[in-house]
């Protein structure tokens, strides 16, 4: 997925992933990653979700990463707060209390760049990219992670010959090719996903399940 096709989407309001409420799979499942209070926790692919009010809410330093301008921009002017915008080489980062988005491209990240987040969340995020890019999105993410952190990751698995991504179809085999070396991957949730989705339901999708783990990083 090209940088322009997302910028479209948000310019054109095609943000059909963007939930108006918190994720339930958040709120159910967070707590399982035990974190310290005020941990710094990487949201990847950010868009302008509520989850990182959330997650500020619950004591934690939010750092997110998105390519829009508009979706950042958004985020803030739906919440009320007036960011502080900084220029950090290539990136716009917006700033206020309790969260820092980098605005730009997540792959162009450095680990000096988004400090020391013990933890990530992950919804919305390694789905919207294609087989490729999720290899990219998850050396990226290794890199940007100390070697002790963890994780929620949320994903939906179906056909995928009968149904263009995004999102794409992430089976857990995927997880276990290229994820599972560096990290201990517990799957924490499974549930049907196909009643929500009518664009699945018109492609005669039988089955749609989205999955939630937690992610644990194997020191080596
Ligand atoms: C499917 S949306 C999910 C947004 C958010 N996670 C949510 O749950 O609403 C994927 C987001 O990733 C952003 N994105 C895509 N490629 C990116 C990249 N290389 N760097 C930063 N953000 C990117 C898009 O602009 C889009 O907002």
């Amino acid at each position: 997925m090209q940088a322009d096709f997302w910028l479209q989407r948000w310019q054109a309001g095609q943000i059909g992933f963007h939930q108006a409420q918190v994720n339930r799979d958040l709120r159910q499942h967070w707590p399982l990653l035990r974190l310290e209070p005020g941990a710094r926790v990487l949201v990847p692919l950010c868009g302008k979700s509520l989850d990182m009010n959330w997650l500020i809410e619950q004591g934690c330093y939010v750092v997110g990463a998105e390519l829009s301008e508009a979706a950042v921009a958004g985020y803030f002017n739906e919440r009320g707060v007036q960011p502080q915008i900084t220029r950090k080489g290539d990136f716009s980062v917006y700033a206020a209390p309790g969260i820092e988005i980098w605005c730009g491209d997540f792959f162009a990240l450095t680990a000096h760049d988004i400090g020391h987040c013990t933890a990530f969340y992950d919804r919305a995020a390694l789905i919207a990219l294609p087989a490729d890019m999720r290899e990219r999105y998850v050396q990226q993410l290794e890199a940007l992670m100390p070697q002790a952190c963890s994780g929620l990751l949320v994903t939906l698995e179906y056909d995928q010959n009968l149904l263009e991504g995004p999102p794409f179809s992430v089976p857990h085999t995927w997880l276990q090719a290229f994820v599972s070396g560096s990290w201990e991957i517990t799957k924490v949730s499974e549930q049907d996903a196909l009643h929500s989705s009518p664009k699945a339901l018109r492609a005669g999708l039988e089955r749609m399940d989205e999955h939630v783990y937690m992610l644990e990083r194997q020191s080596r």
